[in-house]
C-alpha cells in the first residue's frame, strides 16, 4: 500500500487534527482505490500534436499535489546520436532510421522501468508518438511485467491550420532544427509528418482492452476506455480539461486589512482605507495590464469580506460576472486565528518551531496546512484549466498555492514566496511554460510576509517599492 503510506507520511500532522474543519479535503488524492499503483501514461500522436504541451502540464499538476512523477520523451534520447535529422530519417521504410527510432525508445523505456524500481516513481510520462500497434504491445508488455499500469493518451488533431501554426510557434525552435531556416525547418517538419501518417495507426482494433483516452481536436470529442485505478481516473480527468485558447489569469491578494494593519492573521475584518483605494485602483489596474477589446473576464473571491469587498467596483465598473469560492478562502489558522505572529509565538511557542520547520506540512491546531489548502484547491485548479480569462482576488496563502501551480514553485519553497499586497499578477500561459507580469498599484500597504525563525509585526511597505519578487 505504497500510495497510501506515501500520502499519509506526508500528511503526518505536526498538531491534533481533531478540529479540522475541512477534514474532507484529504479526501481527493489520500485515499487511491487501489494499492501500489504505478502509472506510464503513454502518448500517442502524429508530431505537433500537442503531446510534449499535455505532459509537461500533467507533470506540473502531479508535483503540486505531491505524487513523483517524471518525463521520459523518447526525442531527447534519439538527439544523443542524431541532433538534427531531416524528415527522411523518419521514413517507414528507412531501415537505419527505424533501427535508431526503436534504440531510442527503449534506452527511453528502460531507464523509465529503472526509475520506477529504484527511485519509488509513481507516474510516469512516456513522450514520443507511440504510433504504431506494435509499439504499443511493447510498451504495454514491458510495463505489465514491471508492474507498472499504462494509459494511453492519444491526441489527434485535424485542423490544419493549428498545425501549422503548432509548428511556426514550437517546431522550428526545436533543437532538431536550431540554426536553420525556419521556413526550411517548417517544411521539412511538414515532411516528417507526411512520413509518420504512412505508419501511423490510431488506437483501435486489438487495443480495446487497454485503458486509454483520445482527445480528438483539443478535447472536442474525448474517448475514454477501461479506466481502472484512482490514480489514472484523476490523470484523465485532468487532461480532458486542457484547452489551448489564448487567456490570461489574474491573482491579487485582496487591499489592506484592518487585520493586516495590526499584524492579526485569518479573521473576517474589513478593508483598511488604504485597502478600499486599492479596491478602486484594481479596475484601472486591470486595464493597464493589457485586455484585449471585447474579453469577458469572470471575477473569483473567496467567500471573506476583505476579498469581496476588494472586487466590489471591478465588478461593477466593468460588469462581469462574480463568483464566491468558499475554496478560495484564507487558510484556516485554527485556534491562532486573530493572533499576531508575536502573540503565537508566546502562546504556541512548539507550535511555531514546528510550523518554520515544515511551513507545507504543518497543520495549524484545528486549522490547515499548506498541503491541505493545495488539496481543497484542487477543483479550483481543474476549473481554471477549463475557463477562459479569469480574475482571482484572494489571499496570502491562497494566492502562494495556486501561484505555485502555474509557476511550478517546489512545495517547500511556496509558503514562503513574497506576493505582496497591492499588486496585480498576470499569468499567460503559453506553449511552454506561463509568462508572469506583476503590476503595483502605487498605493502603501504593510507587508505581512514573515521570514522563517522571526515573528516580526506585519512591517509598512515603502511608498514606490518595486514588487518584481
Ligand atoms: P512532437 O511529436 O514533434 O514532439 P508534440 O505532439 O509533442 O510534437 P508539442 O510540441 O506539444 O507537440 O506541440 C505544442 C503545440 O501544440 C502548441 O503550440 C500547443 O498550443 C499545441 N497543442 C496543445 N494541445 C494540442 C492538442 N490537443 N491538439 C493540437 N495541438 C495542441
Ligand atoms: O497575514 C495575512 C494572511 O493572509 C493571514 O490571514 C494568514 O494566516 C497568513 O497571511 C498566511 O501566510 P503565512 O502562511 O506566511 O502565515
Amino acid at each position: 500500500d505504497r500510495l497510501k503510506r506515501l500520502f499519509s507520511k506526508k500528511n503526518k500532522a505536526k498538531a491534533p487534527r481533531e478540529h479540522s474543519s475541512r477534514s474532507f479535503a484529504n479526501v481527493w488524492w489520500s485515499v487511491p482505490q487501489s494499492d501500489d499503483t504505478k502509472v506510464c501514461v503513454v502518448m500517442v500522436g502524429l508530431p505537433a500534436r500537442g503531446k510534449s504541451l499535455i505532459a509537461g502540464k500533467a507533470l506540473r499538476y502531479l508535483a503540486w499535489v505531491g505524487i513523483p512523477a517524471r518525463i521520459f520523451n523518447v526525442g531527447t534520447y534519439r538527439r544523443q546520436d542524431t541532433p538534427q535529422p531531416n524528415a527522411t530519417f523518419f521514413d517507414p521504410r528507412n531501415p537505419e532510421g527505424e533501427r535508431m527510432r526503436r534504440a531510442a525508445a527503449e534506452a527511453a523505456v528502460s531507464d523509465m522501468l529503472r526509475w520506477f524500481k529504484q527511485e519509488d516513481g509513481i507516474v510516469a510520462i512516456l513522450d514520443a508518438t507511440n504510433s504504431t500497434q506494435d509499439r504499443r504491445r511493447w510498451i504495454h508488455e514491458r510495463c505489465l511485467a514491471a508492474g507498472v499500469e499504462t494509459l494511453f493518451v492519444e491526441s489527434i488533431c485535424d485542423d490544419e491550420e493549428l498545425i501549422m501554426n503548432n509548428i511556426l510557434e514550437v517546431k522550428t525552435t526545436s533543437p532538431d532544427y536550431k540554426g536553420q531556416d525556419p521556413e526550411v525547418a517548417a517544411q521539412d517538419f511538414r515532411n516528417r509528418i507526411r512520413n509518420y501518417e504512412m505508419a501511423y495507426e490510431t488506437i483501435g482494433g486489438s487495443e480495446k482492452s487497454y485503458t486509454y483516452v483520445k482527445l480528438i481536436n483539443v478535447s472536442s470529442t474525448v474517448i475514454i476506455n477501461q479506466i481502472k485505478d484512482y490514480l489514472s481516473s484523476r490523470l484523465v480527468y485532468y487532461i480532458q480539461n486542457l484547452h489551448i485558447k489564448p487567456r490570461s489569469i489574474w491573482l491579487s491578494r485582496h487591499g489592506e486589512s484592518e487585520f493586516n494593519l495590526t499584524g492579526k492573521i485569518g479573521g473576517d475584518s474589513m478593508l483598511s482605507e488604504r485597502g478600499q483605494a486599492y479596491s478602486r485602483a484594481l479596475p484601472g489596474l486591470l486595464k493597464k495590464s493589457g485586455v484585449p477589446p471585447n474579453t469577458k473576464i469572470v471575477i473569483w473571491t473567496s467567500t471573506l469580506r476583505r476579498t469581496i469587498q476588494t472586487a466590489k467596483p471591478l465588478e461593477q465598473e466593468t460588469g462581469f460576472e462574480k463568483l464566491e469560492w468558499k475554496a478560495l478562502d484564507e487558510l484556516d489558522s485554527g485556534v491562532c486565528d486573530g493572533l499576531t505572529y508575536e502573540e503565537i509565538a508566546k502562546m504556541y511557542p512548539d507550535d511555531f518551531i514546528a510550523r518554520d520547520e515544515d511551513k507545507y506540512n504543518y497543520r495549524y491546531r484545528g486549522g490547515e496546512s499548506y498541503r491541505d489548502v493545495v488539496i481543497r484547491l484542487e477543483p479550483i485548479i481543474m476549473e481554471l484549466e477549463r475557463s477562459e480569462n479569469v480574475i482571482i482576488v484572494t489571499h496570502q496563502a491562497v494566492l502562494r498555492c495556486i501561484y505555485s501551480y502555474f509557476l511550478n514553485v517546489p512545495q517547500e519553497k511556496s509558503p514562503w514566496m513574497e506576493v505582496p499586497l497591492h499588486t496585480l499578477i498576470k499569468l499567460t500561459p503559453r506553449a511552454y511554460g506561463t509568462e508572469e507580469q506583476r503590476f503595483k498599484a502605487d498605493i502603501p500597504a504593510v507587508s505581512t510576509w514573515r521570514a522563517k525563525g522571526t515573528s516580526a509585526k506585519h512591517q509598512e511597505f515603502p511608498t514606490g517599492a518595486t514588487a518584481a519578487h
